[in-house]
């Protein structure tokens, strides 16, 4: 027999998004005049804003002359792209972030999913529940999760923070310790965030606990709110304790270009042993560079021009938000998210989240997630998204409120 890593064997099957896109093509074909409109994607819809597309072409033309021409992209990214982010995504906020502390990749998906290599197999780690799968996932693929109880949807060795309406989304300190605490800020899936002020009692905790804090704020150009921090470093204390992720795929519509970076300062130490260090020996053995294409099509996103078109779309996608979030609220749901965030989580009432998602599609012919998917604490949840057409979301909300009437 060939000998294969049956961690693999573990994970429960049929993936979430995959359970949706069969039910939506089943009821599409036993309905082909229904007019579905689909709320539950994570994925961008607008194109790619003018100054990225002319970057782009101008890259490409470079890779046609001699020259101009790139092969392998240094593993740890273009210092041009470096230092740009070092300074405006950080030093210009007051974070002591520099240059060589940033790694440049092709999703933060990869970040997230590989980072734990870098920790002891016995690692324990802590996930919000609802949680973005990637995180529970890729420690169960290697052998960190213990055993899944599928009845309560958990694994018998991750240390899962409850976070419903009961706590307002704010996740507890856990009476057992973890070693690895996963934090998504903006969150996806329920939109909410964490103020400065509650992701320091984290920071502090980390600090006194030996563990570190894995952030994701792969939605940060969505924060519209003064107390909720862009970067985990504005806070202090976090350049001892903390691994950033950050994204171009929601700021800049980079899904399906495919650009991300990880932070991690030269201060966050195990003993002797840097995990900046690691990580960099990690890119370099297992990662051949991002595409200097991408590179340069993410500059654009920081020039004058390239922020302002950049955040029209984040506006867009936040007006859809909102009108999520208040038709929603207006027809007497109970609503969270959407303010700092494309993602707006409604409660399902006495409906499961699977009920309420067939509903939906059904009676409104509406799509979202069902909140279940993310973890048992979102059961009796549901996620639509800001991400679709204006006019398609108007058009959702009026349906939805039409289903109390
Ligand atoms: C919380 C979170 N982190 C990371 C990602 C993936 O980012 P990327 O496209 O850079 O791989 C997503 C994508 O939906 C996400 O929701």
């Amino acid at each position: 027999m060939i000998k294969i890593n049956e961690n693999y064997l573990k994970l429960p099957g049929s993936y979430l998004f995959s359970a949706i896109a069969k039910k939506v093509k089943a009821y599409q074909e036993a309905h082909p005049e229904a007019d579905i409109i689909r709320l539950g994607i994570g994925d961008v819809t607008l194109p790619l804003a003018p100054s990225v597309i002319k970057a782009l072409h101008e890259a490409v033309d470079e890779m046609g002359q001699a020259e101009t021409f790139h092969g392998y992209a240094p593993d740890l990214g273009y210092s041009f792209l470096r230092e740009e982010i070092a300074k405006k995504d950080y030093q210009d906020r007051g974070c002591s972030i520099q240059a060589d502390e940033i790694f440049i990749s092709d999703g933060a998906k990869c970040d997230c999913g590989n980072i734990q290599e870098l920790f002891d197999e016995t690692a324990r780690i802590a996930v919000c529940d609802p949680v973005y799968p990637v995180y529970v996932d890729s420690n169960v693929m290697a052998g960190r999760t213990g055993e899944y109880d599928e009845a309560a949807g958990k694994w018998s060795n991750v240390i899962y923070l409850p976070c419903t309406a009961e706590n307002h989304f704010v996740p507890q300190l856990p009476d057992e310790k973890p070693d690895l605490i996963y934090l998504c800020n903006p969150n996806n899936p329920t939109g909410t965030t964490l103020t400065r002020e509650q992701l320091k009692v984290w920071v502090d905790y980390a600090n006194a606990n030996d563990a570190v804090i894995l952030y994701d704020a792969a939605y940060e150009a969505y924060i519209t709110e003064e107390d909720v921090p862009h970067s985990i470093y504005e806070l202090e204390g976090a350049r001892t304790c903390a691994i950033e992720f950050r994204s171009f795929s929601k700021n800049a519509g980079f899904t399906g270009v495919r650009l991300a970076f990880t932070v991690i300062p030269k201060d966050l130490k195990s003993g002797e042993a840097s995990l900046h260090d690691m990580w960099a020996r990690r890119h370099g053995t297992k990662y051949n560079g991002a595409p200097y294409i991408q590179q340069k099509a993410a500059m654009a996103v920081y020039t004058e021009e390239g922020r302002k078109e950049v955040k029209q779309q984040v506006s867009y996608y936040m007006r859809n938000a909102r009108t999520i979030y208040d038709g929603l609220k207006e027809a007497g749901y109970q609503v969270a998210g959407g303010v700092n965030s494309p993602y707006v989580w409604l409660h399902t009432g006495d409906m499961t989240s699977w009920e309420f998602f067939d509903h939906l599609l059904e009676d409104a012919n509406v799509v979202g997630t069902p909140g279940s998917g993310f973890g048992p604490s979102g059961e009796h949840y549901f996620r639509l998204t800001g991400f679709g057409t204006y006019e398609n979301t108007v058009e959702a909300v009026r349906r939805i409120q039409n289903l109390k009437k």
